[in-house]
């Protein structure tokens, strides 16, 4: 008795959360939305594992950047450093306040030894998160998270300038 009484409860917990993750469904389409906040929560994981792993690619090309340019790159490379965990930790904090669980693992970074190849690999990264991110605000505006949508704008224009300083140092004759 006390067995089948569990199998039922069981059923209507499955049956319950079948439910929910429908009206999640049929919400979204109602409003014409691309994602539900579960959804928008797993990307902005994404986004902050690579958040992280822009601070270990910068201070992993502050370490090994040698020859000639290293008195200048280093110290462009430990300055983006501070921005990037700044980026980080907004995230982390929003991901806990939308009630998601913030990731702690940071995504994977390429180990370039060449000056032209590590400045190529940030360019590549920061170009990634821009695009990642122009597509994030518009999620957050369809979810009417207006705070986290002006953020994102921010965190793109950031991204942006540290994407165009690496451009312009990629423009030095020697690395063509
Ligand atoms: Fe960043
Ligand atoms: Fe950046």
């Amino acid at each position: 008795m006390n067995q089948s009484f569990n199998m039922l409860e069981r059923l209507i917990i499955i049956m319950a959360m079948r439910k929910e993750a429908f009206n999640e469904d049929v919400r979204k389409a109602d409003n014409h939305m691309t994602v539900t906040k579960e959804e928008l929560i797993e990307q902005l994981n994404v986004d902050l594992s690579h958040e992280y792993g822009a601070a270990i690619q910068y201070s992993y090309s502050a370490s090994v950047v040698s020859g000639i340019y290293r008195s200048a790159l280093k110290s462009f490379f430990e300055e983006e450093i501070e921005d990037e965990l700044g980026h980080a930790l907004y995230l982390s904090n929003k991901i806990k306040a939308l009630g998601g669980v913030p990731t702690t693992k940071a995504a994977k970074v390429p180990q370039p030894e060449d000056v032209k190849g590590i400045l190529e690999a940030v360019l590549e990264a920061e170009s990634d998160t821009i695009v990642r991110y122009e597509k994030r605000m518009k999620q957050a505006e369809e979810l009417g998270l207006t705070e986290l949508a002006t953020t994102l704008e921010d965190m793109i224009k950031d991204e942006t300038g540290h994407k165009e300083e690496v451009e312009r140092l990629l423009l030095d004759e020697r690395f063509k």
